[in-house]
């Protein structure tokens, strides 16, 4: 059986546990460690400490799970392992004791491992789960080069109460997070994510507005929809109002930017809307309509908007209405400025 390495990074070193390292690190166990490993008592008993250290070596014969000190500048600062959970797929757990806290130890020593577990233990992706309001982790498996792939909803609990989990996973055959390409999938991986809408106003000769009554809501509204991933919001437009009333338009200028706060379940949302132009109102008679989402077509004047539109989209409707040229910003419809 071959012994557990030692690994270095510099000052940083990742060696096997020993009996003699339960005296020193034991009362450095704090709460915020027991927090987030959801234990009961702070600091472990000397017996149990010990028989955790001596079950580290148990795990490294069979290989089920690697444990290391991370040691720095010759002390003992904390601990890191990977579990090999499924043939190929390490599961990532680390902790840091309060004193060394805050000097980036804790992602430098994720690192080391990982890599040593791709190039020794074979795996083919490591992973971390960390409950979303343990801030720290989330930046240490970040800067490890950990991605974040996923939210898991009330999937663990913690002090008896029902948390959600996030997955941060690293494939070995990502680009190299000190890569330029490796670096960007990380943060892009947890930058957030807007809802983009792109919406049309058409008008007819005589100035009416076009608005669709929809199957699955109640309010009338501009034609549009969501903008797909990849799409730009004039070639979402085009394409929505292909969609809906199998007709051809070219996005105009942009009269609008609406940001919508979030309501009634749906997330906050930025919705662009573009001239459209005008068209005869027969060129609508003539369209076919896409039955699934459209269920008419109305030619409207301010008048009709009440009780019909939306209240934001009446604040909008009624601000494009009352605007002559360039682009107004709204929010919830209503100009800023
Ligand atoms: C998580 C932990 C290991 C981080 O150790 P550390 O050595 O302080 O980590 P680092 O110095 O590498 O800092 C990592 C990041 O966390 C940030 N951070 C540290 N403490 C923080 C806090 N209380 N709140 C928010 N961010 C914090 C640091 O600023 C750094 O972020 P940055 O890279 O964006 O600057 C340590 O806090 C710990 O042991 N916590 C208890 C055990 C635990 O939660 N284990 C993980 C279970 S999944």
């Amino acid at each position: 059986m071959t012994d557990q390495p030692t690994l270095r990074d510099g000052d940083l070193v990742l060696r096997p546990w020993t009996l003699d390292d339960s005296d020193v690190t034991r009362p450095l166990h704090d709460d915020e460690i027991a927090r987030w490993f959801d234990v009961p008592a702070v600091t472990p008993t000397a017996d149990e400490h010990r028989d955790w250290i001596r079950r580290t070596h148990v795990e490294w014969s069979d290989r089920s799970k690697v444990t290391f000190v991370v040691q720095w500048q010759g002390q003992a600062v904390g601990t890191v392992d990977v579990r090999v959970q499924d043939p190929g797929v390490g599961v990532l757990s680390w902790a840091v004791y309060a004193p060394f806290r805050g000097s980036g130890l804790a992602w430098r020593a994720v690192r080391l491992l990982v890599e040593w577990a791709f190039d020794e233990l074979g795996l083919e992706r490591v992973e971390a789960h960390v409950n979303p309001d343990n801030r720290a982790s989330v930046s240490t498996a970040l800067r490890a080069g950990l991605r974040r792939e996923g939210r898991l909803r009330g999937n663990a609990s913690l002090a008896g109460v029902r948390q959600d989990t996030l997955v941060l996973g690293r494939r070995r055959d990502d680009a190299h997070p000190d890569t330029r390409d490796g670096f960007t999938a990380m943060l892009d991986s947890t930058l957030p994510t807007k809802r983009a809408i792109a919406q049309g106003v058409l008008r007819s000769v005589s100035g009416h507005v076009l608005l669709c009554e929809l199957v699955y809501k109640r309010e009338w509204d501009l034609p549009g929809g969501g903008v797909d991933r990849h799409e730009s919001p004039a070639a979402c437009v085009v394409r929505e109002v292909r969609e809906e009333l199998d007709l051809v338009v070219t996005a105009g200028p942009l009269l609008a930017v609406n940001w919508l706060p979030a309501l009634h379940g749906w997330g906050d949302a930025t919705v662009f809307v573009f001239d459209l132009g005008t068209v005869d109102t027969d060129v609508i008679e003539r369209a076919h309509l896409q039955q699934r989402e459209i269920r008419d077509v109305h030619w409207t004047r301010p008048e009709d908007w009440d009780g019909r539109v939306a209240p934001y989209n009446v604040r909008l409707l009624t601000a494009l209405h009352a605007h002559d040229g360039g682009t107004i910003y709204l929010e919830d419809g209503t100009p800023t400025a």
